[in-house]
């Protein structure tokens, strides 16, 4: 566990209430050392063998949500998401062991694996729910999500929001989820609040919404790509 200094946590509480639209600010040392290291794509490369296992070669995840996509990912987001897994701030019994540093590597490791990561293309077919009510989750969508992720679910890269359109549908219904109930420590305070008036069938067809809305084209690759380096 690391822990932020106490004043840098006091700080951070005494301006949230000003500052709800803004990031989490990097507090953690590691988070900071990755965000400023130089990366390394072939020595990310390496790395990444250790993620394919669970996230798949091309880095789509699956379908079914178990695992996320991490391509088209933010690289301040992908860093901060392992900082925080590593740092306990994030629940993922999953990938605990493989986050460690002694199995990854330090902040080079993760700035290499995340700058790796951003040379591959997003999935076209991304898994996504039933349909319904899709109209109703884009007035909820524009109304509670789109100043901190964007018009068209493509977050903020400086921000520290995550690109979340064109992820798979059970992947995020379960992140909202967890959002809601407070499993998800490192969530955002007034996303969580926000989730939190909503109900579980809002919850349902956000998730799907969100599931498919488009990332730029050029983001996207072809059907049946494979990724070359495996
Ligand atoms: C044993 C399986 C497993 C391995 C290996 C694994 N992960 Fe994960 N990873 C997961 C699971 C499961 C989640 C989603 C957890 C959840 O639902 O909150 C996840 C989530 C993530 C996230 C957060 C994604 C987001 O959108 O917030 C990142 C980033 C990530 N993994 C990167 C990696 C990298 C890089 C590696 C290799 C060094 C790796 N993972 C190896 C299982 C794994
Ligand atoms: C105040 C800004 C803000 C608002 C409003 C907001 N979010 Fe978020 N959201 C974030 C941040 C920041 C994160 C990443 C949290 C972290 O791990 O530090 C996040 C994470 C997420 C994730 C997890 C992404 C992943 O890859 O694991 C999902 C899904 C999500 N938000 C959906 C929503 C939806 C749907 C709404 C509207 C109901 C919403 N958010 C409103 C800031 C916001």
């Amino acid at each position: 566990m690391r822990h932020s200094s106490w004043w840098r946590g006091w700080l951070s509480g005494a301006l949230l209430l000003p500052a709800v639209v803004m990031a989490d600010a990097p507090l953690d040392d590691e988070l900071s050392t990755a965000m400023a290291a130089t990366p390394n794509v072939e020595a990310g490369k390496a790395v990444f063998r250790l993620c394919v296992v669970c996230h798949q070669t091309e880095s789509w995840g699956v379908e079914d949500g178990n695992y996320p996509q991490l391509a088209g990912q933010h690289s301040s987001v992908i860093i901060k998401q392992i900082a925080d897994i590593r740092a306990g701030n994030r629940d993922n019994p999953a990938m605990l062991v493989i986050a460690q540093e002694k199995v990854m590597g330090g902040p080079q490791a993760i700035a290499d694996v995340t700058a790796y990561i951003q040379t591959l293309p997003m999935t076209p077919t991304p898994g996504v729910g039933p349909g319904e009510k899709l109209d109703k989750a884009e007035r909820i969508y524009f109304r509670k999500c789109a100043e901190c992720h964007g018009s068209n679910g493509q977050g903020d890269g400086e921000r520290y929001f995550p690109r979340i359109q064109g992820q798979h549908y059970a992947y995020l219904l379960r992140q909202l989820n967890w959002i809601r109930e407070g499993k998800r420590r490192n969530a955002n305070p007034e996303m969580a609040r926000r989730l939190n008036k909503l109900k579980p069938r809002d919850l349902t067809i956000l998730a799907d919404y969100v599931s498919r809305l488009k990332p730029p084209a050029e983001k996207i690759a072809p059907v049946g790509w494979k990724n070359p380096d495996f």
